[in-house]
């Protein structure tokens, strides 16, 4: 089988740059939202990366123009019907994408594969929630999409060699380096990347030093590209929070604990870059302000 059109299920962050990245290697995407103001913001935030490509002549116009005519954007989920890959990457909630999963397997094609850009939660669990388990996946993407190279390929306890095959080849053609890892709580990057944040936060609720000390030494001392404190803004404290809480309860051991204090700043609604204040503060483009 072979992939030519493309589903995207959440026009957030990850969504709108998976949308993007799909568009401009040439496959027709439909982006949907459950609001019309999440599309909006969505194609802004695709419009405003490729104008950054198209500055540094990485794209011609011609090339952005044609990428942005590749996406269409949908509020209906029958408009999935002729699509072969549905990647979902929605709010990072069981409940929500089981939910999700249900009424997409209903509308979608027998042959359609499901992706999952989960950042955590097992793909096996998500599979049971369709029809299709052996045609299902996790595809999982980086922050931010049109930049990262990488997307872990996580295979579901029943996942298909033919499917993973087709996820892995797709993968290249959005010009990824697709890593093919198995499903464990986390994953590979999330298991380790994860708690580092979380240690970080807890730095700073235990007064050891502020937000910018922390980031200052990780970046300085250990050549990170960003501290890790604007990194826990940049993915969203909300989303670092559910990682946090499947590590806890996949492994069952106290070292996964969530830091009380980022569980108290998702429930202060400061959920970072996103909604404008976490660590640090932002503007509505998501640029910090000083
Ligand atoms: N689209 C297009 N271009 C973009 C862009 C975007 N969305 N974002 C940044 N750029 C471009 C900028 O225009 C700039 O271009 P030039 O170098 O040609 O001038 C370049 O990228 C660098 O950008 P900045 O100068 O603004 O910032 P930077 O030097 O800090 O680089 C970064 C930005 C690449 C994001 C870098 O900070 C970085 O690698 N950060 C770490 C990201 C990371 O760890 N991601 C993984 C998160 S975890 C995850 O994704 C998994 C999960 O499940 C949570
Ligand atoms: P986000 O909050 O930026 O966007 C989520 C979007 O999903 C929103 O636009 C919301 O309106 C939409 N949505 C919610 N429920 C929906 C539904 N039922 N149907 C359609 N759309 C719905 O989140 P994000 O950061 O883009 O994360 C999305 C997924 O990607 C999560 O599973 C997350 O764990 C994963 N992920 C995030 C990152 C990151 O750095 N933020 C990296 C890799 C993977």
């Amino acid at each position: 089988m072979e992939v030519r059109k493309i589903g995207v299920i959440g026009a957030g962050q990850m969504g709108s740059g998976i949308a993007q990245v799909a568009a401009q290697t040439g496959y027709d995407v439909v982006l949907m939202d459950v609001e019309e103001i999440s599309l909006k913001k969505g194609l802004e935030a695709i419009k405003r990366s490729l104008d950054r490509f198209l500055r540094k002549e990485k794209i011609t116009q011609e090339e952005a123009d044609a990428a942005l005519g590749r996406i269409k954007t949908t509020l209906n989920p029958a408009d999935f019907a002729d699509c072969d890959l549905l990647i979902e990457a929605i709010v990072e909630n069981e409940a929500v994408k089981a939910k999700l999963f249900e009424s997409l397997d209903k509308v979608a094609k027998p042959e359609a594969i499901f992706a999952s850009n989960t950042s955590s939660i097992p793909i096996t669990k998500l599979a049971s929630y369709t029809s299709r388990p052996e045609r299902f996946i996790g595809m999982h993407f980086m922050n931010p999409v049109p930049l990262m190279k990488l997307v872990e390929v996580i295979r579901g306890y029943k996942t298909s060699d033919e499917v993973t095959r087709v996820v892995m080849e797709t993968a290249e053609k959005m010009g990824k380096v697709p890593v093919e890892v198995n499903d464990y709580p986390g994953f590979v990057s999330n298991r380790v990347l994860i708690p580092m944040l979380n240690e970080a936060i807890q730095a700073v609720m235990e007064g050891v030093a502020t937000p910018e000390a922390v980031d200052t030494v990780m970046k300085l001392g250990m050549n990170h590209p960003m501290g890790p404190l604007t990194l826990a803004d940049f993915i969203g404290l909300d989303t670092v929070l559910a990682i946090m809480e499947v590590l806890h309860e996949g492994f069952g051991e106290s070292k996964y604990r969530p830091s009380p204090l980022l569980k108290k700043m998702v429930q202060a609604g400061l959920l970072g870059r996103k909604s404008g204040q976490g660590f640090y503060k932002y503007d509505e483009k998501g640029n910090k302000i000083e």
